[in-house]
């Protein structure tokens, strides 16, 4: 066939899927936008299905979000790129679906455009990079693939793809998830995978890495690190890229218990194709954050969001929530900032956008007994509230919090200082998800610790000043009181508390 014919049906062919896609959207949105659970300042779709945000870039003056999307449905299936850009990573403006399967290689009803990256090529146009999943006769065939625009909004797949069709020897079929990066004058590709140690069951997540010179010719270095029995099974969306003086390897590892979002810090030698590993730690411990992607912002700072659910697979799991009655299904984490402390740990923290979200404040000092107080929680669904506990006044072993109060349910938070663990219990929070999950108070040793609670519709998510492990947790109970109780176990705190109500 004519090349540019084949170019031409290639692009048709596309452009026909988005379209059709779109409009499924369309219905789905219309219903979503009534929804009842629709947060307020966390990213969502129109409507449809959402998983892993994908190739986060800041191209041409927006922050650019895609992600894991299905516009035909609440539930996965077909994956395709939705895509939104933003000025101030608050308000989100919906572009068109970015990619939909629409080619032999990712027309598999479980496939599609599986998870990927973005880059802005040596042409200037923005490149993205994913794994498409198409049929194959004994499995689903996945293979690396590419796609690029010109505007940022409208992208043609490449006609060469696929970039890379097999996977190395004892390598499972179903490596995905690329990233690219440039390093010294030469483009680098991640692709997350799993080693397969036949005959016997056992498997190593694992990075496989690969380089070129233009972005479409790759050649297979190996596998810098692999989980050698310790960080799971298999390593999903992995993100490897410089931090301050190290090199960081972000992951999504599954086999690896309530560790599902993870880091790895420590040296790459690329000519050796060998990470050398220092440090390690969870990126969030709350049951509902999944498949961060880290990319940097123009000011130099390393920005995190993830996707705010869980995958069946994950240990408690229970639902995904009752959101897709109401046309839509998954959010973002809100945006986080990382750096390095000295003892080789992440330090993450919101991302001080958020502060622009700030409304109405009210400060009150307490000294939390054990009898229990119940203060005035105006906008328990959209708010921001601090607590700041002085060292020198706790002689209690724990501090207990509850919120999201109902007559049938109530969420508990747990300051646990006797055991330094902060434990979000949602044993009781409502009739869809249920468990309890635990992250650690480190550093607990200055004159003050401060806990952040960010909440909207269905979701809390915490973070301590130490910065290390936040949580994230979804919650759907609506129609709660707007108080919340303070409750000291075995002696007293003095606590300064501000509350803030969030405006968009
Ligand atoms: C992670 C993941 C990726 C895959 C995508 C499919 O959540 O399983 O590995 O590319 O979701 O939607």
């Amino acid at each position: 066939m004519n090349h540019l014919l084949a170019i031409d049906q290639t692009q048709l062919l596309h452009h026909k899927h988005i379209v059709q896609g779109e409009k499924a959207l369309s219905e789905l949105a219309a219903a979503a936008s009534k929804g009842k659970y629709r947060n307020h300042y966390h990213f969502m779709s129109p409507g449809g299905w959402i998983n892993d945000p994908n190739g986060c870039i800041f191209y041409k003056g927006y922050h650019h979000l895609f992600y894991q999307h299905n516009p035909y449905s609440p539930a996965w299936a077909s994956m395709h790129w939705g895509h939104a850009v933003s000025k101030d990573l608050i308000h989100w403006e919906h572009l068109p679906i970015a990619l939909a399967p629409s080619t032999d290689l990712d027309q598999a009803e479980d496939g599609g455009c599986f998870s990927g990256c973005s880059v802005i090529d040596e042409q200037g146009r923005l490149v993205l990079f994913y794994t498409a999943v198409g049929k194959g006769s004994s499995h689903n065939r996945f293979t690396q693939c590419m796609a690029f625009s010109t505007d940022g909004i409208h992208f043609e797949k490449y006609t060469g793809n696929p970039l890379i069709e097999s996977v190395p020897e004892g390598i499972r079929y179903d490596a995905r998830d690329p990233h690219v990066f440039r390093h010294q004058d030469t483009w680098y590709m991640t692709i997350g995978g799993s080693i397969e140690y036949a005959p016997s069951s056992l498997s190593d997540g694992c990075i496989l890495l690969y380089q070129s010179q233009d972005l479409i010719n790759w050649k297979y270095l190996g596998i810098p690190i692999h989980s050698q029995g310790r960080f799971g099974t298999m390593w999903e969306c992995p993100v490897l890229f410089p931090l301050e003086d190290r090199w960081v390897l972000t992951l999504s590892p599954m086999g690896f218990g309530c560790h599902t979002n993870i880091y790895l810090i420590g040296t790459m030698d690329f000519e050796n194709c060998h990470f050398e590993l220092l440090g390690s730690g969870d990126l969030d411990l709350g049951a509902d954050y999944y498949a961060a992607y880290p990319y940097t912002d123009p000011t130099g700072r390393t920005l995190l969001i993830a996707w705010q659910n869980g995958w069946n697979w994950m240990p408690g799991w229970k639902s995904f929530g009752p959101t897709a009655s109401e046309g839509w299904q998954g959010s973002m984490s809100l945006p986080r900032s990382l750096s390095i402390s000295p003892e080789q740990k992440l330090l993450i923290h919101p991302a001080e956008e958020l502060t622009s979200l700030y409304a109405n404040e009210t400060r009150i000092h307490l000294k939390a007994e054990t009898l229990g107080s119940q203060l005035s929680w105006p906008s328990p669904l959209c708010c921001e509230t601090e607590f700041t506990i002085e060292r020198a006044s706790l002689t209690a072993d724990a501090l207990l919090l509850e919120l999201r109060i109902t007559e049938s349910y109530v969420t508990r938070i747990i300051l646990d200082f006797a055991s330094s663990q902060l434990i979000f219990d949602r044993s009781r929070s409502d009739s869809h998800i249920s468990g309890e999950n635990r992250s650690r108070l480190l550093r607990f040793n200055g004159d003050f610790f401060t806990l952040k609670i960010f909440s909207d519709t269905t979701s809390i998510e915490l973070f301590t000043d130490d910065g290390e492990a936040p949580m994230s947790n979804n919650i759907y109970s609506l129609g709660c009181l707007p108080i919340l109780r303070i409750t000291s176990l075995n002696g007293t705190a003095d606590i300064n508390i501000v509350h803030r109500e969030l405006k968009v």
